[in-house]
């Protein structure tokens, strides 16, 4: 096969939030980038998100950058490294502000100010009580957030690739990244990019279970790149399960249903939250409620015939509210539960959502990986931002609405340090290696050449149902054993797959074939990450070790692809200019 080669100063892979926020920084600069996208931008995943993006404007209560990096380093349970916390909770109002410039249509206050309510977790004056961060657009800021920088890219005259889909990273001879392959769906064609700086920015991958908030694109393609680069990805033991998708169909139910005043009630009625963090409440940390609510359900208090799921009532409230500021989750739960909320109850279950984990960088969005004893030994050459990187500012669990500022905060910081480097590259791009596309096309050709192979569905399936029964919100040392074996079963069968569809144009088989290729290695890293680490911090809720082991733990775990061995990174405990928030027991 023929590869083409094209040649840019930068190349993002994924045109979601993180990836059109660290093109627009380049393209403004008049650099020449290329950005790759399995899908037009405007669908990438961060059009699903819908409560809010976390900045302390203080537009409706008192608030301080310094509240929000302790709520965010509380809800970490301590594993976020507390730099880059304080980077992005400091960088906030700037990052929402400037979005709001650049046209973004934020949901006003009377006085024509940002629109903000309470979520889980953010609290005013150091764990007191919940305060409105989350600044909205009704619930759908993520789509109002990804036009809006889609918009702002056309006008920078950004450079994208429609349907494609990246393959492979191509490193250099010292482990420089010196781009990635890519194949084109339209013609089946395969190119190699070449930059002086590459940026993944690939998003999640969510689904490796079964019942999940994520869309179909999120496989973990950033990771499994990465992965078979010979790169580590850290924590991804830590994911995180959403309280409230809908019962039976997965689809996300925003938090900010609470955060208007939605209550969770069991089949009694009862507001249980009480009983389980008698301050915040319903408004508890993610993985705090989703605990809860799968213990009502183990302890048979669930809704329905099957006692499965509870109910998240918002018939208190003023039709009104639910009708201006939630419309998005109305619609949706009118659609796939048959429920007007305005009346009746949303039937909901924690739903898997987000990964905390991901390729491990710095706050200036460069990635690293252990090198000669310096845990932060920056790979040359290569970013990370957004769900598919782990700065770490999530730690343990992620506070609701931090996704998006996240992508914003560290999708600027990705494109400035990306800027900065190509910079000091003066001159013709690096030579790639004579084998450069060589993987890639062995991959392909497997593809090809496959005889009687494992169905792509199937093995997919497998690896759903296996990280949802052995991976879930509470994890059993038997289940994890037997979901280790099992799913490097799965993985053997993933290393057998044959596609029917041999056609060269919009081969969909194909691209689903190569996508469950990356998303095997985000669900080894997983169970792997889930079964070695013995102690209960964030969203891992080990029943044989259910304290934190802060001498033992407190530490970032590192998969890696040969061996699918674990090695640690220390946790940066040192923020940038204020106190370490020091460690004790979380409670909300
Ligand atoms: O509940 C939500 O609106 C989701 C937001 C998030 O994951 O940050």
């Amino acid at each position: 096969m023929n590869v083409t080669k094209r040649s840019y100063d930068a190349v993002i892979v994924g045109a979601g939030g993180a990836g059109l926020r660290a093109a627009l920084q380049l393209a403004e600069a008049g650099l020449n980038i290329a950005v790759l996208s399995k899908v037009f931008p405007t669908r990438s995943h961060t059009v699903a998100a819908q409560g809010g993006v976390a900045a302390s404007l203080g537009n409706s209560d008192e608030d301080h950058w310094h509240w929000h990096m302790y709520d965010t380093v509380k809800g970490s349970d301590w594993l976020g490294d507390q730099d880059s916390i304080e980077y992005m909770c400091r960088m906030a109002p700037e990052v929402v502000y400037e979005l709001e410039h650049f046209g973004m249509p934020f949901t006003r206050t009377e006085d024509g100010r940002i629109y903000q309510r309470p979520f889980g977790g953010h609290m005013s004056n150091f764990g007191e009580k919940p305060v409105r961060r989350a600044c909205a657009a009704a619930d759908r800021t993520g789509h109002a957030m990804l036009h809006t920088l889609y918009q702002r890219n056309v006008r920078a005259n950004t450079r994208f690739f429609v349907e494609w889909m990246a393959l492979d990273l191509v490193r250099g001879p010292e482990g420089e990244v010196l781009g990635v392959t890519a194949i084109e769906m339209e013609t089946g064609e395969v190119s190699v990019f070449q930059a002086k700086a590459t940026l993944f920015a690939t998003g999640g991958s969510g689904r490796m279970y079964y019942a999940s908030t994520n869309a179909f694109i999120n496989t973990g393609d950033g990771l499994g790149m990465a992965a078979r680069a010979g790169l580590p990805i850290q924590d991804m033991e830590f994911f995180q399960f959403h309280p409230t998708g809908v019962y039976g169909a997965g689809i996300l139910i925003t938090e900010g249903v609470r955060g208007e005043g939605g209550i969770l009630r069991n089949k009694d009625g009862e507001r249980f939250m009480e009983r389980y963090a008698p301050n915040a409440k319903d408004l508890a940390s993610r993985d705090v409620v989703s605990r809860a609510m799968a213990t009502e359900i183990k302890e048979g208090r669930g809704c329905g015939p099957e006692k499965d799921h509870l109910l998240l009532d918002l018939s208190h409230l003023d039709p009104d509210v639910i009708i201006r500021r939630l419309p998005g989750i109305r619609e949706i739960s009118i659609r796939f539960a048959g429920a007007d909320p305005v009346r009746e109850p949303i039937p909901v279950v924690p739903t898997a959502h987000y990964q905390m984990g991901g390729i491990p960088t710095l706050y200036s969005g460069r990635v690293v990986a252990p090198k000669n004893g310096d845990p932060d030994a920056v790979v040359p050459g290569f970013y990370a931002a957004g769900e598919c990187a782990c700065a770490s500012v999530h730690g343990g669990n992620r506070l609701g609405c931090n996704s998006l500022l996240d992508l914003l905060v560290f999708g600027r910081s990705a494109g400035d340090s990306m800027i900065e480097d190509i910079g000091k590259m003066p001159g013709a791009l690096p030579d790639l290696p004579r084998d450069a596309a060589e993987g890639s096309l062995a991959r392909l050709d497997r593809l090809e050449s496959q005889k009687d192979g494992e169905s792509v569905h199937e093995v997919q399936a497998a690896m759903r149902r296996t990280m949802q029964e052995h991976c879930g919100v509470f994890r059993f040392p038997e289940m994890l054993a037997k979901g280790v074996a099992e799913i490097e079963a799965v993985a053997e069968r993933v290393s057998r797959t044959g596609i029917g569809d041999h056609s060269r144009v919009f081969n969909t088989a194909r691209i689903e074939a190569l996508e469950v290729e990356n998303l095997i290695e985000a669900a080894k890293a997983t169970m792997m990450g889930a079964a070695n680490r013995e102690e209960s911090r964030g969203a891992q809720a080990r029943a044989d070790f259910p304290e934190r082991d802060d001498t033992n733990w407190l530490k970032h775990s590192l998969w890696y692809r040969e061996g699918n061995r674990i090695d640690y990174r220390p946790v940066h405990l040192k923020p940038l200019t204020v106190e370490t928030v020091a460690l004790k027991k979380r409670v909300y």
